[in-house]
Parts: structure tokens; C-alpha cells; sequence
């Protein structure tokens, strides 16, 4: 496999996720930077999702003798290598073109979930041609029943299974950060944005080569490519309309999975099991929809008592090492996503750069599990834990 022939200088190099950050830090301009790493207000949800993590620390057992971890882990009657997946990003190729074809490849290689998303730069057609059965796809939920149904249509027929419909956004956040740094939809051609075009030759060459991003999977139902024209169409015709009657009707549209995301109140998880969705994907979003919402991870306890073990559990929200997604699958989730990372690895690294980002959790996942002194995620449940 091609990432093998890098995987030892790209680990000595990038040992971490957190390297990979600064190296995509480095590689992008500043306002793709802004979009892909901000959260919103004071950016304060941001950290708490980070410090959450910390605060769950384990008392491992040992003399077990050699330990065999077993992370393969079946979701919806697919089998992954490990309970990690990619989040949905949109916007994509403005942190790197071409990224959701470099995921979408990462994901079949090896075998784990990239979930498109509705505001991705790239359709889900050409997507589907890279990634085998490892598709999900995110749904913002349009409000015309006639463009939801075309687009579940394409969807399916370009073989993605598992639908994610995003709960968290009833209205766009206010993402601060990006404004500060420039961000407008078309992006705008100013002394600034040049300059930082010059002062990131390879990010320019591969945009030119593959053309400013576009929202290129919804631009397909509006008369008008222009950029302006097609936010605006995504803001008025794809935002705020979720309520449980849609999920129902999504639940018997999509002949597959439907897991709802961005899940935080036991409330709304248990409406959305008893509306019958596949599954409870619990967020808020990597801190980047409402700054004052609690961490994800000090809601998925709580989630997990609610559903009793009726539905799969997703998580996200600050996931940057194998053992934060250990801590999440301790606490009950049955599979972890991460967001930015993934894209950072691209963004830092070019078409392997997912590999990876995949292969430090799994491996930072596998170790830990055996530090700890467990072989599988069942057993993991029972280790014993202290809470700050
Ligand atoms: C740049 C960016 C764009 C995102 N776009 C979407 C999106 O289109 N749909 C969605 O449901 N979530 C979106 N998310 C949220 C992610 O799916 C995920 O919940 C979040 O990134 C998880 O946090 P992490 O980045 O700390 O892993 C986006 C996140 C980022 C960072």
C-alpha cells in the first residue's frame, strides 16, 4: 500500500494529531486556518471539549500476559476496523482541494466511515467512486420535498448507506473568527487574499488546478452557479426545518441506517428512538454552533442511560488522540468520529494524510487498551475509572 512507503517518516515526523495541526496551520491560507479550526463567541466550548477528556483517568491491571486488542467493530450490519470514523466537513476544499476524494479513498483502504457532507465540495457521484461501501452521508434537511427526495435519490445511487441527519444547526452560527479573517461566500479576491494565495504556493497551485470551492453537491438545484447565489440557497432552503415529523418521514424515505446528530438532551435522544431512528449521535458540533452548550462528553453519560442500549451511540467533539476515544467508548459510545483532524491530515500531508490521522488513534487506541490491560471494548466497560 502507498502509505506504507511514508508511514515511518510520516510518524517520526507527525507523531501526533496535534503536529499535524501545525503543519496544516502552515500549509493553508489563514481564513481557510479560521473556517476549519474556529468555534464561535468566545471560542470558550472549544477548550472544554478538550478539557472534558482529561478529567477521566483509569487504574489499569496488569500480568494478564500478552494481551490481543480486538478493534473491529460492526455498525448497522457493516464491519469497520476500529469504532473511528471521519465527521462531516463542509467547505472542504477550501482547507484542501480534492480533500473529500483523498478521505473518501483513506475510508476504503482502511475500512472505516467517511460521512459526506451536504456542503461539501465535492458530489457525492465522484465521491462514491472512491470509497466504496464506506459511505455515510450528512443531511442538512431541505426544506422542499422535491430537492430532498432527488437528493436521497443520489445519494443511494451512488452507494452511500448510512444517512446522518445534523439536528445542531436550527440557524447558522455567528463563527466570528471567520469573519475576522476574511471569509465571504464567493470568496473575494482582495490584497489580502492574494497575498496569503503567494504565501501558500502549494495550497494555490492546487486550487487553481482544481478551481475555487464550490458547493458543488447543491449548486446541481439552483440556476445559478455563482457562489453568492448558492449560500444564500443553502441558508433559505436547507436550514431550520428539522422537527420530528420530518425525522419520521426521513426514517421511511431512506431505505438504510438514519442516525441523528448533534444529540445532547436524553430527551431528544429518546424521541429519537422511539420515532424509530437507527441511531444517536451525540455533539455539539466540535464547539462550533452554540458556545454555551455543554461538552459532548459530559452529556454522553447521560444519553447512554437514556437509550439502555437500544441504539448504537455516535460521538465527536474533540476527539485529537486514541485515548480520548477511549474515554468515550468507556463511557458507553459505540463509535467515535473526529472532525478536524482528518482534515488537518490532508491538509498537512496530501492524499495520505487521513491514513494518517487513522492510523494514530487506532494505534494510540489499540495502545492504550493494552496499558490498561483490556483486549476489547466490552472489556473496556468494566476497568475502573476515577472522574475529576
Ligand atoms: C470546518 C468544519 C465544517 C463542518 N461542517 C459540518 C457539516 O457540514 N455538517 C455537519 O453535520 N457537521 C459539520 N461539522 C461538525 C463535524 O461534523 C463534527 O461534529 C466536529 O468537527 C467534531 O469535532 P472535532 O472537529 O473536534 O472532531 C463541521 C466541522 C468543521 C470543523
Amino acid at each position: 500500500m502507498a502509505y506504507e512507503k511514508y508511514r515511518e517518516q510520516f510518524s517520526n515526523r507527525y507523531p501526533t494529531l496535534m503536529d499535524l495541526a501545525k503543519k496544516a496551520k502552515k500549509r493553508i491560507p489563514q481564513v481557510a486556518w479560521a473556517y476549519l479550526d474556529g468555534g464561535t463567541g468566545d471560542e470558550d466550548l472549544l477548550q472544554r471539549n478538550r478539557n472534558a477528556f482529561q478529567q477521566i483517568t483509569f487504574v489499569p491491571r496488569f500480568c494478564k500476559g500478552p494481551l490481543q486488542v480486538d478493534t473491529e467493530t460492526k455498525l448497522f450490519g457493516t464491519t469497520y476496523t476500529a469504532p473511528i470514523g471521519m465527521a462531516p466537513v463542509g467547505l472542504t476544499g477550501l482547507m484542501w482541494p480534492k480533500a473529500e476524494h483523498y478521505l473518501a479513498a483513506t475510508a476504503r483502504r482502511l475500512q472505516i466511515p467517511f460521512c459526506l457532507s451536504t456542503v461539501a465540495t465535492e458530489t457525492p457521484e465522484t465521491v462514491g467512486e472512491d470509497i466504496g461501501d464506506m459511505g455515510w452521508f450528512q443531511l442538512y434537511p431541505p426544506r422542499d420535498k422535491p430537492l430532498l427526495h432527488s437528493l436521497l435519490q443520489r445519494v443511494r445511487d451512488a452507494g452511500f448507506h448510512t444517512l446522518v441527519v445534523t439536528a445542531d444547526v436550527p440557524m447558522a452560527s455567528r463563527r466570528e473568527r471567520s469573519k475576522r479573517a476574511g471569509l465571504s461566500m464567493p470568496p473575494k479576491i482582495t490584497p489580502k487574499m492574494l497575498w496569503q494565495g503567494l504565501t501558500h504556493p502549494s495550497w494555490t497551485y492546487h486550487t487553481l488546478i482544481r478551481g475555487l470551492p464550490r458547493l458543488r453537491t447543491v449548486e446541481h438545484y439552483t440556476s445559478n452557479n455563482d457562489m453568492k447565489f448558492v449560500s444564500g440557497f443553502v441558508g433559505n432552503r436547507l436550514g431550520g426545518t428539522l422537527d420530528w415529523d420530518y425525522c419520521r418521514e426521513l426514517k421511511d424515505l431512506w431505505k438504510g441506517p438514519v442516525v441523528l446528530k448533534g444529540i445532547l438532551h436524553p430527551e431528544d435522544a429518546k424521541k429519537a428512538v422511539e420515532i424509530g431512528l437507527d441511531g444517536v449521535y451525540v455533539s455539539n458540533h466540535g464547539g462550533r454552533q452554540f458556545n454555551g452548550a455543554i461538552t459532548a462528553l459530559e452529556a454522553l453519560p447521560h444519553i447512554v442511560t437514556e437509550v439502555k442500549g437500544k441504539v448504537p451511540i455516535l460521538f465527536d467533539s474533540g476527539i485529537r488522540t486514541g485515548l480520548d476515544a477511549m474515554r468515550a467508548l468507556y463511557l458507553g459510545a459505540d463509535f467515535v468520529l473526529a472532525g478536524r483532524p482528518f482534515v488537518c491530515g490532508v491538509a498537512a500531508l496530501g492524499k495520505y494524510g487521513g491514513d494518517h490521522v487513522a492510523h494514530i488513534l487506532i494505534d494510540d487506541l489499540r495502545n492504550n487498551m493494552v496499558q490498561l490491560g483490556v483486549e476489547t471494548i466490552a472489556e473496556l466497560r468494566k476497568a475502573e475509572i476515577t472522574m475529576g
